[in-house]
């Protein structure tokens, strides 16, 4: 089999890209470089340089490496640039795998892995977020993710495409200190830069009906998560998996953002007290997931904790500082 990996330049799809190459598997990516780093990924994974907004491209790239499966990661995925440009992440992100997905059914490509999202479900109620909650997201992205799964499902009952949707949780950390996460977007990032910055890293809300008052999440590692698409592929191509899945991507276990910070704060050796600001507008007082469908579908469970999540990350973050 030869997978795409669509976004394979960015910080997860580099480390999918680089877990399935390790794993034997041949793969291509496929990225835009809007957000990619071509240095991600080593010489013997090929990088092609495109959109899947190019059907004409796409095609090509299907038919030139004989493609047989394809990994979808790539996307705009910034909540609060979603709110203010919701065209540009609808046409990215259900445009570009509406795309996608009408050159791989004329290829006659059988397996498709997409990059979901924990956004789906917006701000449930629940201890525990299984794949039965009810989907109801509150920004843009959520909303494009959601779209996205309806369009993977449809299309591969339509066209004998076997998908499978993996909705991550928070995730973080690196498999090596070149693949670390660049942007500031998510929490870790953005406490490291704050320290870095020399300023005490922010809460947002600690009136929050959590244990100690500040938003609980179920925080996973990059390389765990590379693992489970592996898993995914993998079930793919043996028919273990014949399709129409989707599955949580997480830990099942909560960390609250001052746990987090605690961590940060051992691992960094800066342990100054967090601010307490506002709350933000649509932040869910806890998100965590049931890893019990992935265990059972995918043969598949998180092993690294937080404190790895955290350690490897700053390793890329101070790498990064010292360039
Ligand atoms: N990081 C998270 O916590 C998280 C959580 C849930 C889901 N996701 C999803 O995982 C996927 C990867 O996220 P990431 O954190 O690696 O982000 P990222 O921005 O690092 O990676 C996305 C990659 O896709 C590329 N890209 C964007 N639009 C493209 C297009 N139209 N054509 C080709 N390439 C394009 C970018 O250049 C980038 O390299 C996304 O689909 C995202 O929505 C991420």
């Amino acid at each position: 089999m030869t997978w795409l990996i669509t976004g394979g330049a960015g910080y997860i799809g580099a480390h999918v890209a680089r877990a399935m190459a390790d794993a034997g598997e041949h793969v291509v990516a496929l990225d835009d470089l809007s957000a990619g780093v071509p240095e991600r990924l080593p010489a013997n994974i090929p990088l092609v340089e495109g959109s899947t907004l190019d059907g004409a491209l796409v095609a090509r790239v299907l038919a030139e490496h004989a493609v047989t499966g394809v990994v979808h990661l790539a996307a705009r995925k910034q909540v609060a640039e979603s709110v203010a440009q919701p065209l540009r992440y609808y046409r990215e992100n259900v445009g570009g795998l509406g795309t996608l997905l009408e050159a791989v059914a004329d290829a006659g490509i059988e397996r498709f892995v997409f990059s979901s999202s924990a956004a789906v479900y917006g701000n449930p109620d629940v201890a525990l977020i299984t794949e039965d909650t009810p989907c109801a997201p509150v920004n843009p992205y959520g909303e494009t993710k959601l779209a996205g799964e309806w369009l993977v499902r449809a299309a591969g009952r339509a066209h004998g495409i076997a998908t499978v949707c993996l909705r991550y949780f928070n995730v973080a950390g690196a498999g090596a200190p070149a693949l670390a996460d660049t942007g500031v977007s998510n929490i870790v990032p953005m406490v490291f830069d704050r320290l870095t910055r020399g300023e005490a890293p922010r809460i947002f809300g600690a009136d929050y009906p959590t244990p100690d008052g500040t938003c609980v999440r179920d925080y996973i590692h990059v390389a765990d998560l590379a693992e489970a698409h592996l898993a995914a592929a993998r079930g793919l191509a043996e028919k273990s998996l014949t399709g129409d899945l989707t599955v949580n991507i997480g830990r099942g276990e909560g960390v609250s953002v001052r746990e987090l910070i605690a961590v940060i704060g051992e691992v960094t050796g800066d342990r100054r007290a967090p601010v307490v600001e506002h709350r933000r507008p649509g932040d869910a007082p806890r998100a965590v997931a049931s890893a019990r469908l992935a265990a059972e579908t995918l043969d598949w469970r998180a092993r690294h904790g937080v404190p790895e999540m955290v350690e490897s990350a700053w390793r890329g973050w101070r790498a990064r500082l010292a360039q």
